[in-house]
């Protein structure tokens, strides 16, 4: 199944065509950030977009007084402070959410959930209200539970649409790629290594016995790459030593995947990426796994498929994990 992937393109500036309809709003919530900027940038210059709402509690005026001036036909607004929320996301057809505290070394994801969480209730709350038909993708950390977070708020207001909600992992998926393609000596824009699970350290699930074109590995670089991919983020972090976490890799992630969700509101056939979504495939509430994306969001779960032995243990293991955060957004949300 995974051989069908397409690799979406991300940026096709002047070179679009206009004859459907190709009307789209696109909000961001944490614009102004590390992600936010450089993701904006990205989704100004994607033909789908005509309207790019920029909201985050500081900045978004320059910001979008900034990626205004790019020649493409996204017309861009920019929304500062609660009290203009409503107005950011009205009616928006795809809300993408990078708002958020970022790790410093040292944390796990696990850390930020204290002011993340609430970040992430207060903007699912508005979105039930001003846009109930809104594929909402969510980057904010930690991923595993904020999306049960936004998924309770959305339930309590009726508005919950199981297959409209996201949580962006696409970020392990082009680390993956890029990692296999450099250990064999290729080109990363012909390699699909399939991750599943969810977004943080055992929970990530590569799997390369999966990867197109096939790959093997002797089982100490096996498992070297396996950590590698799943602990890649912290990589950054120490990296940037203090200076918070991926943000440009991310932008790049989060342009892609908003690129696949919009491809799928046009009617496109055959657009699969992979999301942490509410799911059936484990006994884990909420899993990333292949989906194929339509009009209405989730057109299908492509599953789990085959997991070799190897794969069979990181589930395994992911499991407890999985659930412990996936409980922890739920009882916040409910709290
Ligand atoms: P950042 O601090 O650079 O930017 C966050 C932005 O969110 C800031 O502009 C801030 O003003 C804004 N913000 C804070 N509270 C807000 C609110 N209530 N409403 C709207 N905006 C608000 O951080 P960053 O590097 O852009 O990272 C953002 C989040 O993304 C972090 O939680 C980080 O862990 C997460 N992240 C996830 C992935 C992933 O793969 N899913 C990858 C990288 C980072
Ligand atoms: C990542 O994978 O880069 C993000 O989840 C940010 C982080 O804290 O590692």
């Amino acid at each position: 199944m995974f051989s069908r992937f397409v690799r979406p393109t991300v940026i096709s500036a002047r070179n679009f065509s206009t004859s459907k309809q190709q009307n789209y709003k696109v909000a961001v919530c944490g614009a102004s950030g590390g992600i936010g900027q450089p993701l904006s940038l990205l989704l100004k210059i994607n033909p789908l977009v005509s309207e790019l709402s920029l909201y985050d509690l500081v900045h978004t005026p320059g910001v979008a007084a900034d990626l205004s001036h790019i020649e493409t036909p996204a017309k861009v607004k920019g929304f500062n402070g609660p009290e203009n929320l409503k107005e950011a996301l009205r009616n928006a057809n795809v809300i993408i959410i990078p708002a958020g505290v970022p790790r410093k070394p040292g944390m796990t994801r696990d850390d930020l959930f204290n002011t993340n969480a609430g970040i992430v209730k207060a903007l699912a709350e508005c979105a039930a209200e001003v846009a109930p038909q809104a594929l909402i993708g969510i980057i904010t950390n930690p991923v595993n539970s904020a999306v049960p977070i936004a998924a309770e708020v959305l339930k309590k207001s009726g508005k919950f649409d199981p297959k409209r909600l996201f949580g962006i992992s696409t970020l392990d998926i082009v680390r993956a790629n890029t990692f296999i393609a450099e250990a064999k000596g290729l080109n990363p824009k012909d390699v699909n290594v399939p991750v599943i699970g969810g977004h943080s350290g055992v929970t990530i699930i590569p799997l390369l016995s999966r990867a197109t074109p096939s790959v093997s590995f002797p089982k100490d670089q096996l498992e070297a790459l396996t950590s590698r991919i799943q602990e890649a983020g912290t990589e950054v972090v120490k990296a940037k030593a203090g200076a918070g976490s991926a943000t440009l890799s991310m932008a790049y992630a989060g342009a892609r995947f908003a690129n696949s969700l919009l491809r799928g509101l046009k009617g496109e056939s055959n657009v699969i990426e992979a999301a942490y979504v509410q799911s059936d495939v484990t006994e884990a509430q909420y899993f990333s796994t292949p989906l194929v994306l339509g009009k209405n969001g989730i057109e299908k779960n492509l599953g789990l498929g085959k997991l070799n032995d190897f794969e069979q243990e990181l589930l395994k293991k992911a499991m407890p994990e999985l659930k412990k955060n996936i409980e922890a957004g739920v009882k916040f949300a409910n709290a």
